[in-house]
C-alpha cells in the first residue's frame, strides 16, 4: 500500500485504513448492503467508514498533486481517509481543502485525526449539511471530490459549478450505484459543459 511521504499523515492513514477495513468486515459479517437498501441514511450509517480504498486515495493524491491544485472541495469526509490523501497533496502544492461532514461524531473524530496528522492548517472542516456549508466556499476551485450521499451529487455540483475554474476536475465516487445516475447523466451530456469519463468506480469530469 502506497502512503504519502509525510510520516504523521502516513501513520494516521494506516490507522484509519485498519479501522475502515474492520468496519467493512463487520458490515460484511452482517450480510452487507441489501440491493434495495437506501445507503443515503445518515443516522443508520453513522458509524460506517465507507471510505476510499488505498488505490483510490493514491489516485486522488496524484490528481491533486499533478494538477497543482490549490483550492479543493470535498463533499463527504466521513472519518477522513480521502481527506488525508488530498491534504497530503495540498501540503505539497501549498493549497487548501474545504471538506464537509454532517455527522457530529464523525466530525469530532475527524478533527482529532487532522490534528494527529498535522494538517489542520491546510484543511477546513465545514460541519453540517454541505448544501448549506458549501455556500461559503469561494472560487476559483481547482478540484472537487464528491463522496457524500449519492442522491446529492447533482445538487452539490450545481452549487459549486459557478465556482469551478475552467479545467477544474470533479471526481465522483461510487458511480456504479444507481443513485448516482442523475448526476452521471448530467455530466455526460456535452451541454453540461463537462467532459466525463468513467474510471473504475470514479466519474471523472473536466470543466470545459
Ligand atoms: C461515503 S462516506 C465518505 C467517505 C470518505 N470520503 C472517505 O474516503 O473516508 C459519505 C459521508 O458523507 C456524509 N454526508 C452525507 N450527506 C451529507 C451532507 N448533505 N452534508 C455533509 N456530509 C454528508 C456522511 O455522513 C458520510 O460520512
Amino acid at each position: 500500500m502506497w502512503l504519502p511521504e509525510d510520516p504523521a499523515i502516513a501513520a494516521e492513514l494506516a490507522r484509519l485504513h485498519e479501522a475502515s477495513a474492520a468496519s467493512d468486515a463487520a458490515r460484511a459479517a452482517r450480510g452487507g448492503f441489501k440491493a434495495d437498501e437506501n445507503t443515503d441514511d445518515i443516522v443508520r450509517l453513522g458509524s460506517e467508514y465507507l471510505a476510499v480504498s488505498p488505490a483510490e486515495g493514491e489516485f486522488l493524491y496524484m490528481l491533486a498533486r499533478g494538477m497543482q491544485a490549490r483550492v479543493v472541495v470535498e463533499f463527504g469526509a466521513s472519518f477522513g481517509l480521502s481527506t488525508l490523501y488530498l491534504a497530503a497533496a495540498l501540503r505539497a502544492t501549498g493549497g487548501h481543502l474545504s471538506t464537509t461532514e454532517i455527522h457530529p461524531d464523525k466530525c469530532a473524530a475527524l478533527r482529532a485525526s487532522l490534528d494527529r496528522a498535522g494538517v489542520t492548517d491546510c484543511v477546513t472542516l465545514l460541519e453540517g449539511d454541505a448544501r448549506d456549508t458549501l455556500q461559503t466556499v469561494e472560487g476559483s476551485v481547482d478540484m472537487v471530490l464528491l463522496d457524500g450521499w449519492k442522491s446529492m451529487y447533482l445538487p452539490v455540483l450545481d452549487l459549486l459549478k459557478p465556482k469551478l475554474r475552467p479545467g477544474a476536475m470533479v471526481a465522483a465516487d461510487n458511480i456504479s450505484l444507481a443513485s448516482t445516475r442523475p448526476y452521471m447523466d448530467h455530466v455526460s451530456d456535452p451541454a453540461s459543459g463537462f467532459l466525463t469519463r468513467e474510471v473504475n468506480d470514479l466519474g471523472l469530469s473536466v470543466k470545459l
